[in-house]
Order: structure tokens, then sequence, then C-alpha cells
């Protein structure tokens, strides 16, 4: 039997968990965990190293979720072969569509500043686990059977109480259409709203939605942007009829949408018979203000269809988004689509419902904008101490990423380049634009969720290096 020996150093600020997730990681990428090798089990490991099964548990988990280890059941775990050739590959033009698949990272990362990253040391495990265990009791067998296709009632309902408060939107659980990630429902809401319409999205904007737009086959066009968000003159005078927006925080460039401007979006789709979908996919975290509400809130036509998800508030493995139909089209839906079942596991949706229900979820997003708050303020002090004025930050009122113009003639590639030789992975805007429509100062995305303010201090410090910043 395979025995592991690691020293794990619980004074670190990094937790148990990722030391020993590392550790096997590097083991497995650089050889000398070999493919099919049985890994110890949970209790075997956890009594060797003097840790808790809770430590090897997340540890294993997180390795069976990117795919270095797989589980066969009743034999156990077992390296998984790898593909070398998944490493990133350094390609000069970063907007190539396999650019967006996200690559394991190479060993040599110390800090990675990756936008998609939430705090895991923070997610409650144990309250999670007892309430997954929960789900799974005999009283509720029921949920092993197919469930309603718009979701569970129980769970729409916490959602539009929870949105309600949090988000000033106004709806009936019945609005309420749960699924697996904001690209299904892009995908969804082209056939509910039909592929003859000519579709807009902010310019630079959401990649991933842009793409499930266009593997549709509809017609898309960019929309460019002002200080306040989409161009309303060039929205106006396009064909369009449905317009994609982020108006608690454009993504990427992080700028919030003004009362004035959502009015004129309100106006622009009452006038023009048409729809606005509002992704408001990390509206929860905003720094400096007063929460701005909804889009959908202010909207008293039934224009808008609002895209919420628990990617970044929660977990991005969970896969629960939502949309919230206006009504003309939520009758729509249900005359025409409702042969679509439900696309997220039931026992998924009972366990956040508890959560919700019980009132983890809010206590887990207070903690949580506090959380980011002051990972914010300690990138920002850093980039302030160790920057100066060579760099320009974009976009620092909410979210979990903020731009970084920086002001040395390196392009995009050689800033990500050179980052990355120094094990710092910071990400480009370039993929975000329309092709062709690049031609800004070159800037990079630093995503601070799933960096500790002691990586974040390290990635600053090394950065400066990299980029030669004295
Ligand atoms: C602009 C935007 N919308 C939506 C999402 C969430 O996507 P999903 O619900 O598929 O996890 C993200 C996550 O990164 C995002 O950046």
């Amino acid at each position: 039997m395979l025995e592991i020996t690691v020293t794990l150093d619980s004074h670190l600020e990094e937790p148990l968990y990722l030391q020993l997730y590392s550790f096997l990681k590097k083991e497995m990428v650089e050889g000398r965990l070999t493919p099919d090798t049985k890994l110890p089990s949970k209790r075997k490991l956890s009594t060797h190293l003097g840790i808790s099964q809770t430590t090897v548990e997340t540890a294993y988990q997180q390795l069976i979720a990117e795919g270095y280890v797989k589980s066969e059941p009743r034999k156990g775990l077992f390296v998984n072969k790898l593909e070398m050739d998944i490493f990133p590959i350094k390609k000069e033009h970063v907007a190539a569509r396999d650019n967006f698949q996200q690559s394991p990272l190479p060993n040599s990362i110390i800090v990675d500043f990756g936008h998609g990253n939430i705090a895991l040391n923070e997610f409650p495990f144990s309250i999670w686990r007892k309430l997954t265990i929960q789900s799974l009791y005999e009283e509720e067998s029921h949920l092993l059977l197919s469930g309603h296709r718009q979701g569970d009632l129980p769970l729409r309902v916490e959602i539009a109480k929870y949105l309600y408060q949090s988000r000033g939107v106004r709806c009936e659980p019945d609005q309420i259409i749960i699924g697996a990630g904001t690209q299904y429902m892009v995908t969804f809401l082209t056939m509910l709203l039909g592929r003859e319409r000519v579709y807009a999205m902010e310019n630079p904007g959401f990649h991933r939605s842009r793409e499930a737009f266009r593997d549709q086959g509809v017609k898309l066009l960019g929309i460019s942007l002002d200080q306040d968000g989409i161009k309303m003159e060039d929205l106006r005078e396009s064909e369009a009829t449905v317009a994609y927006v982020t108006p608690s925080h454009q993504f990427p460039l992080g700028m919030v949408m003004p009362i004035s401007r959502r009015m004129e979006l309100l106006k622009w789709a009452n006038e023009t018979d048409s729809f606005i979908i509002e992704d408001d996919y990390d509206g929860e975290f905003r720094y400096t203000g007063r929460p701005i509400p909804s889009l959908q809130g202010l909207d008293h036509q039934g224009r808008v269809i609002y895209l919420g998800t628990f990617s970044k508030s929660l977990i991005p493995s969970l896969r629960i988004s939502f949309m919230v139909l206006p009504p003309p089209l939520l009758s729509r839906y249900q005359n025409r689509f409702s042969i679509y079942k439900q696309t997220v596991s039931r026992l998924h949706q009972q366990t956040l419902y508890l959560f919700m229900n019980e009132g983890h979820w809010s206590r887990h997003l207070q903690k949580m904008r506090t959380t980011y708050r002051r990972k914010q303020s300690t990138l920002l002090t850093l980039i302030t101490e160790k920057f100066g004025n060579q760099v320009t930050v974009i976009g620092v009122d909410s979210g979990l990423h903020i731009l970084l113009e920086v002001h040395n003639s390196m392009t995009e590639s050689e800033l990500i380049n050179h980052a990355e030789k120094v094990g710092v992975k910071v990400y480009p805007t370039s993929v975000y634009y329309d092709v062709n429509t690049y031609s800004l100062n070159p800037m990079v995305l630093i995503g601070y969720g799933g960096v500790t303010e002691s990586e974040i201090h390290n990635g600053i410090t090394l950065l400066q290096k990299a980029w030669e910043l004295f």
C-alpha cells in the first residue's frame, strides 16, 4: 500500500487541504505518482499524517474535480493518466476560442489571480455536508425522482425572497427557472425569444455567453461601451431586439451602470418591443456607495429577463443558476417549452434550499462580502505601493476582479508571459472583445476571490519584478 509523506504546516495561511492537494498534484504532474496508482484511503492517510479525514477528503475531492484522480466504485481512488499536452501552450493570439479552455495550471505557478476562483477556505464545508446528508434521508426519497421542470418550488421560494431583499428583483417563484449555468440559460433563451431576432451584447463582454449565442446561429452584434456601459446611440441604430448586459458590474471593465443609463435602456426596450437580458453574476459584492438594485426592479413593462448564479457567491461547481422571466415570456415558456426537464440535481437543489432556509446563506454572503472587501483593499493598497502611477486600476466598485492597465510598453501577451515566468498567473482581456476591436492599451485581468492575502502580497511583489516597475 502506497504511503504518502508530506510536511504540512498548520501555521501557514494556506489551509492544510490545499497544501496536501498541491503536493499530490505536483507528484502526479512530475510523474512521481504514476497513472493507476491507488491512493491511500482517507482514514489511512489522515492517521498517517495526523490530520482530519475532512482535510484529506477535501484535497481528494479537488483532485477528482480537476481530473487528476479518478474514483472507482468499491475499489478506491486512482491516479489518472494525464495528457501532458493539456498544459498551457503559449500562443500569441489570445483571442482564439481555444484559450477559453481552463487548463490545469503549470506547476511553477505560485499565485493564480484567476477571476473564476472563490475563497475555498471560507466555504462552510461542515454545514453543507450535514445538509447534503439530510437531503439523502429516506423520508426525502421523493428527491430521487424527477422534480418540477422549473426547479423545486421550495428553492424557488427562497430565491425569490433573497432576490427581493438583496437585489430588488420583484418576482413570484413561478417566474423563476433554475438551470445548470449561464450558458445553458443563454441557449435556452435563444429558443424562447426566437433565433430570428437580432441579439446585441456589450463589447467587451462575457465571452462564454457570446460563444453560446453564436453557437445557436443567431445574429449577434457587439455594441461598444462608454463610461456608463452599453452605448445607447449604437444600440438604437442597430437592428437588435435583445440586449445582453451586465449593469451591476460590467464584465470585464467593471463599471456600474448608473440609473440614467438604466432608464434609457428600459425606454429603448419599451419603444422597440425588445428584451433586455440582465446578467447579475456578482451583484452581491459591492464595495463603494449604496447597493444598486437590479434593472429588473425598475422594469414595469415586462422587458427584463434577470439571470443570476450561485457560482460567485457560493461555489462554481454547484452549477446552479436561474432566470426570472417576465410574464409574457413565462406563458410562452409554459405553452411551448414545458417538455424540457430540469437540468440541476434535486439533491443539490434541496441542499441549497436548506442552506438558504436555515439562514446559512445570508450569513455566508455577509461573511464573503467582508472577506472580498478586505482582499480587494489589500490588493489595491499593494498596487499603489508597488506600482504607483505606472498602472491604472479599472473597475474597483464591485465584484471579484479588477483590470490593470500597465504603462511599461509591454503587450498583453508579454505582461502575461513575464508574469508566468515568475510564477504568477494573470489573465488576458482581449478575449472579451469581438475579433479586431481590441485597440486599447494592454490590460490584464486580476481576480482576487481565490487568493489569500499573503498570496496577494507575494503575487504583487513578483509582478513588480516581472514587469520591471520600480
Ligand atoms: C459575466 C458572467 N456571467 C455569469 C457567470 C456565471 O456563469 P455560470 O452561472 O455558468 O457559472 C460568470 C462567471 O464567471 C461571469 O463572469
